[in-house]
């Protein structure tokens, strides 16, 4: 399929589409290192974050498939190798393994941060290639990040 079937331009689309291969990279190793943290958290807040993590890849989860399959809607294939996750994303992997509770929390602020920095410049190329579509879905992830942003800093006493 091509951007234009959709009634985009081409041209102005390879930019979104390369931008939201990144993003879907970067949100595997993300999903990846909330795994690793719901299974390895210990401590007296263990149910807390342990619940937390969990509802996080949950909505990590939702958030990669829409992005696969918004980059198909725009007629390109997505990354779906991890060696393609891994070589692409910008946000690194983290051994959760024996990682202090606060540490693991402050690991997942530092990647929402890079997250949502790269959602507000695809919000700028969205806007620009008049995708509509993307801009709306992109903003409801970039939402979810700030919010639990807050939640996150609030937990490790952080204004
Ligand atoms: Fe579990």
């Amino acid at each position: 399929m091509n951007a234009k079937e959709i009634s985009l331009e081409e041209v102005k689309v390879k930019p979104v589409v390369d931008h939201l291969n990144d993003l879907l990279a970067n949100y595997h190793i993300h999903y990846q290192k909330l795994r690793g943290c719901h299974w390895n958290v210990k401590g007296t807040s263990f149910f807390t974050l342990h619940l937390k993590f969990e509802e996080m890849y949950t909505a990590a989860l939702v958030t990669i498939d829409e992005l696969a399959e918004r980059i198909l809607s725009l007629g390109k294939p997505p990354i779906s190798t991890f060696k393609d996750y891994i070589e692409t994303s910008s946000i690194k992997e983290t051994q959760t393994i024996g990682l202090k509770d606060t540490l693991m929390v402050k690991a997942i602020i530092d990647d929402l941060a890079a997250l949502i920095k790269m959602e507000r410049e695809i919000l700028t190329i969205t806007a620009d290639a008049g995708d509509d579509g993307t801009n709306d879905m992109i903003n409801r992830f970039m939402q979810f990040n700030e919010k639990n942003t807050w939640m996150l800093r609030s937990f490790v006493n952080e204004d």
